[in-house]
């Protein structure tokens, strides 16, 4: 028996002294392994006395277990000391300045929000913005779109299950309904934009389930149509930067303008590529239109003292046409490639500075 003490004692200052886990694993080898001190004793029981192998089998099967358990409580001290040792060693430092060399770019959408926002702020235009999850009311109802009304079908609407009064809650399907909201809350004079996500149930390389456009409304006592023809040709030249880019405006409906128009700006397709500019081509950018008076009254605005004008415009279609962008589905990939490549640099503010408007 003091013999087994002496192994013990031994055998238990091996393993608090084993300083990582291998050395933990070495005494567990030496002591419980095939050919381990404690296994050795096990062994040599076959060769005690009868008489003393009940006692020796106890007093060995406790020192096995003893061991064991000491193994178990060191390897969990060690590997504790471990984590904290390499969470130490790893610490990140994340007040630490950003590595210049690799510097994030601007997204083309934000960069093209920023242009038309600073083309239409010189204008006079503030911007205005609305929730993406909207009333029915304010999505189409006010818009003069009815339950029954047949545009409601082409706008791909995704409903939520969520009801507000006897409808459901929907993910805006345009901007439009700022207008509304707008109208609402103010008083004419009205002058603004309205950037932001707009969603509709469709997916291919020229719509993607969510996009984005900017609305703008004005109302006012004196507004008619060649306010909105001007403002909107002054837009176009501005943003793609072609002084006599050709603008025409095509009779079109929307339920809540009358007359509407639909806007498209001269291009040539000559050798295959797009040129914004004068040619052959026409391409639509735009639907626009002399507010609806149901529209107005039903913000509580007096029809017949305001008129207005109001446009929406997809943005998604005026960077791939302004940047030469091909598929829309890329704008939404996070593909880092792709954004080093058609990327704006962060201090690359849009400004109508040196870009006299006309
Ligand atoms: N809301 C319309 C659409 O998404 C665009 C539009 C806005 C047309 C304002 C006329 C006036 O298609």
């Amino acid at each position: 028996m003091e013999d087994l003490d002496a192994l013990r004692g031994e055998l238990t200052a091996s393993i608090n002294g084993a300083a990582d886990l291998d050395a933990l694993e070495a005494v567990r080898v030496a002591a419980l392994g095939r050919k381990g001190s404690v296994t050795g004793l096990m062994k040599s029981l076959g060769q005690l006395d009868p008489s003393e192998r009940k006692a020796a089998g106890q007093a060995f099967n406790a020192l096995k277990d003893e061991i064991a358990e000491a193994i178990e409580a060191r390897k969990k001290t060690l590997s504790e000391s471990g984590l904290d040792a390499r969470l130490a060693e790893e610490q990140v430092d994340v007040t630490l300045p950003a590595r210049p060399e690799r510097s994030g770019s601007i997204h083309p959408i934000s960069q093209t929000i920023d242009e038309v926002i600073s083309i239409f702020g010189e204008m006079g235009f503030t911007v205005a913005e609305g929730p993406d999850i909207e009333e029915d009311w304010y999505n189409f109802t006010a818009l003069n779109i009815p339950p029954d009304h047949p545009a409601r079908q082409e706008h791909d609407t995704f409903y939520l299950n969520a009801e507000k009064g006897d409808s459901r809650m929907v993910l805006r399907t345009h901007t439009s309904p700022v207008q509304i909201r707008t109208m609402q809350a103010k008083k004419p004079p009205i002058r603004i934009i309205v950037p932001g996500r707009t969603y509709r149930c469709d997916h291919d390389a020229t719509h993607s389930p969510m996009f984005h456009q900017v609305e703008a409304l004005v109302v006012d006592e004196s507004t008619h149509m060649g306010h909105l023809k001007g403002c909107l040709i002054e837009f176009c030249r501005t943003f793609f930067g072609v002084e006599d880019l050709p603008v025409r405006f095509r009779p079109s409906y929307f339920p809540f303008t009358e007359p509407s128009a639909e806007v498209d700006i001269g291009c040539s397709r000559e050798g295959g590529s797009l040129k914004i500019g004068a040619g052959a081509d026409w391409l639509e950018i735009l639907g626009s239109g002399m507010v609806n008076p149901k529209v107005l009254e039903n913000c509580g605005i007096d029809s017949t003292r305001y008129q207005g004008f109001a446009f929406g415009i997809g943005i998604e279609r005026l960077a791939m046409l302004k940047y030469g962008i091909p598929d829309l589905r890329t704008f939404y990939d996070s593909d880092i490639r792709w954004l080093d490549h058609f990327g704006f640099k962060p201090l690359d503010v849009p400004s109508l500075v040196g870009r006299a408007l006309a």
